[in-house]
């Protein structure tokens, strides 16, 4: 009832929706940029997002290089007026005319997002969370969090009978940005280095200010709350996936995790602890008393509590990692250099699973949400020596023309981020370390013990997150 109630109160006035279908039914079928911005979104488009004409600046500079956004948007604060002071903008708009072809896929389409992306990462930009493009036929929208960028929808097509609904749900996004990122740390192979990824990933973020939350959804392993020695908190994570109800607080299933340093300071971070109940339950009851999104729908709970949610997987496809996938923005994938199953097995997450989880979720959304996205894999935990690099970089190619072959899917930014044609095939590489090996037993991070493995950490948290 609250709920229909709510979404009621979140529509569209109608005279706004009039005049949104009527802007864009007499656009020209080939407008060009120019009339598009004039006759369309600077005229109802930005006004129905909720943006006053003070609240936009065209042409904004991003402040890379001679970069210009066509628009850079912000609600005004009391005296600060967006339009005069210009800065911590929170939505970019990057419009085409309808002679770019925005359908999913097409070249032009790729080379757009390449762009807003560029835009969304400049100097000037590093306040914003949402990006968006839109040639009046297509539209999508982006968040971003860090230095990830997300599809927060697919990309839509538009026409005067879904405009009001489709501006809406965007206006709706924008208003209620959930400020966690959530990341599932999944490879179907085992001993990659999942929950050490997991545990000391919260580690450095919790030192670099950010709050964080940690997931144990591998109840059988239980590595990770072992490994920091994490107490039951006074429910449990099953208790709250089964609760169809909602009337059990997730927040009551978490326990802190803390350190203390020699100089008196405390980091520390929170944890969801395996539940027995979970590894004790067959897979086929657990999955008549909640479903694969159950968790990402108990997480929505605490998302505005945290910068981060971690959730540590185990190695397999079943129930644990596909409500895990489910429930993430994205997905970071460990690998070794020297176990092919490790790389291949990410090859099989990314175009298979992942695609599979977001194929679930436009389902269960009606087409509004994408999914998880992966991010590119990295090397973790051995040593490698620049023969060993090559070997390697040989394996990798294979799966990437294998995959390529037989699905049509372009594995390549997702082993090599900085790929150019003729060169930088970097993947990250997150090396070997004995601190890290031994920490298990010492219920510490490494991260926290040592200076090394902190280092290491912190470079792979500003390799994926931090911007
Ligand atoms: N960078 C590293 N340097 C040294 N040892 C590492 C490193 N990363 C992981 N390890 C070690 O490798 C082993 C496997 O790591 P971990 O348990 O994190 O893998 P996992 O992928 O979670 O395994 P599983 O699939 O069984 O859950 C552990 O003993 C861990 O200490
Ligand atoms: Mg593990």
């Amino acid at each position: 009832m609250v709920q229909t109630l709510i979404k009621e109160l979140q529509k569209l006035p109608l005279e706004i929706v009039e005049i949104l279908i009527k802007s864009l039914q007499a656009l020209p079928e080939e407008a060009k940029e120019a009339i598009i911005d004039s006759n369309f979104i600077a005229t109802s488009f930005l006004d129905a997002l909720g943006f006053s004409s003070q609240e936009r600046i065209p042409e904004f500079q991003t402040g890379n290089g001679g970069d210009k956004v066509d628009y850079a948007l912000r609600h005004n604060n009391e005296n600060d007026i967006f339009l005069h002071t210009q800065n911590n903008p929170y939505v970019l708009v990057e419009l085409k005319g309808r002679d770019i072809n925005l359908t999913y896929g097409s070249k032009s389409y790729k080379n757009t997002v390449k762009q807003l992306k560029r835009y969304l990462l400049a100097p000037n930009c590093k306040t914003v969370q949402w990006g968006i493009i839109t040639n009046s036929k297509h539209i999508q929208l982006f968040s971003k969090h860090g230095k990830v960028i997300c599809p927060a929808t697919p990309c839509l097509e538009i026409n005067s009978q879904n405009i009001g609904e489709i501006t809406c749900q965007i206006r709706n996004q924008i208003k209620h940005t959930s400020k966690a990122l959530t990341v599932a740390i999944y490879n179907n192979k085992g001993g990659v280095g999942k929950t050490t990824t997991v545990i000391n990933l919260a580690a450095v973020l919790t030192s670099h200010k950010k709050k964080v939350l940690v997931v144990d959804f591998d109840p059988n392993q239980r590595d990770l709350t072992d490994s920091l020695n994490i107490k039951s908190g006074t429910q449990t994570l099953s208790n709250c996936l089964k609760d169809k109800k909602d009337v059990i607080s997730l927040r009551e299933a978490i326990s802190p995790y803390a350190k203390t340093f020699k100089g008196g300071i405390t980091l520390s971070f929170d944890v969801i602890p395996a539940d027995d109940t979970l590894a004790t339950t067959e897979e086929d009851k657990l999955r008549n008393e909640f479903s694969f999104h159950s968790l990402r729908k108990k997480l929505e709970e605490v998302k505005s509590d945290y910068d981060y949610i971690l959730i540590d997987t185990p190695p397999n496809w079943r129930l644990f990692s596909i409500s895990s996938v489910y429930a993430a923005d994205v997905v970071l994938i460990p690998t070794k250099h020297n176990n092919i199953r490790s790389l291949q097995n990410a090859a099989v997450s990314i175009q298979q699973y992942i695609l599979e989880s977001q194929k679930a979720r436009q389902e269960k959304t009606q087409g509004l949400e994408w999914g998880a996205i992966a991010l590119p894999i990295f090397f973790n935990g051995e040593k490698i020596t620049d023969a060993a690099r090559v070997n390697a970089k040989k394996a990798i190619d294979g799966i990437i023309k294998q995959i390529k072959q037989k699905y049509k899917f372009d594995l390549i930014p997702y082993f090599y981020p900085h790929y150019q044609p003729g060169n930088n095939r970097r993947i990250f590489e997150l090396p070997s370390n004995a601190h890290i090996a031994y920490s298990t037993f010492e219920k510490i991070p490494a991260a926290y013990k040592s200076k090394v493995a902190y280092d290491y950490y912190s470079q792979l948290a500003k390799e994926y997150f931090l911007q």
